[in-house]
């Protein structure tokens, strides 16, 4: 029977666990996927790190009762007023108290219900033992491009591939992939980065012999051969872009969303009275946070340049992850000399803003999330990478799918604010701003139809719930 009529076919009933921590980068791909399932019928319940839930959730509803997604949580060992900036302590103790903490959490939920499997976030590899353990069939869902898995399986399992990572320009030639240097790497494969974030992928790649489906939150047509030279080894099936709903032009069958802080509507609002193509919306994710010298690069660049903006700079005190000099506030004269064409805002609807017609082009750190956004929206990217697997997507984007620039940093690690203006003219009116325009399209239309019925991202999907539907019977 093929697989698309099974799934129409069956009311399946079935209960699925989501494990993640609630981070905005790893929740919001969560939730999407959740959103994805309980459309089908599926009932989801997301366990996540207590914590991180109680931060995101004081700035949104409370998950609906009626949304089909029940939210859980369990401790991640430490006080709530613990500084998790320390993400040292952070790491290594929600790795100790983890996983007796959400063992006790399961064991509670299954007195009620059966799951027939559990999704559980690479980033918390330990939760794949806990699943185990409880003979949950386990899936993996992949958050990252399917680059990195390909990037981090082949580290961990076959170190050869990779020259001596201290040496930035030194070249890696992996399968599916241009020649990249080391500093396209993912930053938690550098001997500069802490040993702990590395330990946890490694974790993960060693923990993927107990997971039956490793589900990617990219599509086929972006990363193919990656893709397919993961076949042989440990494939991975691309069920995206793993974007909201709402970006993808279909009813929300949920009202959930979760975020760290309250999006400033108005921004809307002002960019409907903007022309088409002619704002840069600039933001950082959830993270990042740029130092004092970055941001004063940017401002002056857009000074410069003249053009409208729409710019996120998150507030102080965001829970941790922050440099020394981290800059949280633009100079006030500069407010007032671009007063009309520039608008500030500490956090917004990014898919609605990428959405808009006035919207010309995205300035961003390049986390996955915000790079699907751009993929499925069409919006061309000016990439300004800072660390985990940033560096690689911002590679991916200037040079495989060629829907951006690139800024390119001095000696000291900053873009100039020369290298800033040569990037906005390049996306914007440059010689190649037609062709990365019209590539950025052509992307889009493939990350839709990949969602449409028979495009790869769907058939994955459907055959993954049929075999869900046949291991359940
Ligand atoms: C983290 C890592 O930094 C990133 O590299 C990794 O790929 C995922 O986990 P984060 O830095 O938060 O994520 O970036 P990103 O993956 O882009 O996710 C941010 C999410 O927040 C996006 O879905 C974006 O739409 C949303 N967002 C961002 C808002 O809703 N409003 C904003 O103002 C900014």
């Amino acid at each position: 029977q093929p697989v698309t009529m099974l799934v129409a076919n069956e009311k399946p009933n079935i209960k699925i666990l989501m494990v993640s921590m609630a981070l905005q980068g790893h929740i919001n791909p969560t939730l999407n996927f959740a959103k994805r399932l309980i459309s089908k019928g599926i009932h989801v319940t997301i366990a996540t790190t207590e914590d991180g839930g109680n931060r995101m959730l004081k700035h949104t509803d409370k998950i609906s009762s009626d949304s089909g997604i029940k939210l859980e949580f369990f401790s991640d060992g430490l006080s709530v007023d613990f500084d998790r900036s320390d993400t040292k302590t952070f790491l290594n103790t929600i790795q100790e108290k983890g996983p007796q903490n959400l063992s006790n959490l399961i064991t509670n939920l299954t007195k009620n219900e059966t799951f027939s499997c559990a999704i559980v976030n690479p980033f918390v590899p330990w939760a794949i033992d806990v699943v185990a353990e409880h003979e949950i069939p386990c899936a993996l869902l992949w958050i990252q491009a399917s680059t990195l898995y390909s990037i981090y399986y082949r580290y961990f399992k076959n170190n050869d591939l990779f020259p001596k990572l201290d040496v930035p320009n030194e070249k890696v030639q992996l399968p599916g992939l241009p020649v990249l240097e080391v500093k396209d790497l993912p930053s938690l494969l550098l001997p500069s980065s802490p040993l702990h974030y590395k330990e946890l992928m490694a974790y993960f790649i060693k923990a993927l012999d107990k997971v039956e489906w490793v589900l990617g939150a990219s599509f086929l047509e972006i990363e193919e051969e990656i893709v397919k030279s993961m076949d042989s080894l440990t494939p991975i099936y691309p069920i995206g872009p793993l974007v909201s709903p709402f970006l993808l032009g279909e009813k929300e069958t949920s009202n959930v969303s979760v975020d760290m802080w309250n999006a400033e509507d108005a921004c809307i609002g002002w960019l409907d009275n903007k022309p088409n193509s002619s704002v840069i919306y600039i933001s950082f994710g959830s993270l990042v946070v740029l130092s004092q010298t970055q941001m004063n690069n940017i401002v002056t660049a857009l000074k410069n340049s003249n053009k409208n903006f729409l710019w996120v700079v998150k507030p102080a005190n965001n829970g941790g992850y922050e440099t020394k000099d981290a800059a949280y506030e633009l100079p006030k004269e500069f407010l007032k000399e671009t007063e009309g064409r520039g608008l500030v805002v500490k956090w917004c609807a990014q898919e609605k803003v990428l959405m808009h017609p006035a919207v010309a082009c995205f300035l961003s750190h390049c986390g996955w999330n915000s790079t699907l956004e751009t993929l499925i929206t069409g919006v061309p990217v000016i990439c300004w990478p800072s660390w985990l697997d940033q560096p690689t997507n911002a590679m991916l984007i200037e040079n495989v799918f060629r829907n951006g620039v690139k800024v390119n940093y001095g000696e000291d690690g900053v873009a100039s604010v020369k290298e800033i203006e040569r990037c906005i003219r390049e996306v914007m009116e440059g010689p190649n701003a037609g062709e990365i325009k019209k590539r950025a399209m052509e992307i889009k239309d493939s990350a839709r139809k990949a969602l449409e019925e028979d495009g790869s991202s769907s058939n994955n999907f459907n055959q993954f719930i049929s075999e869900l539907i046949v291991k359940n019977n």
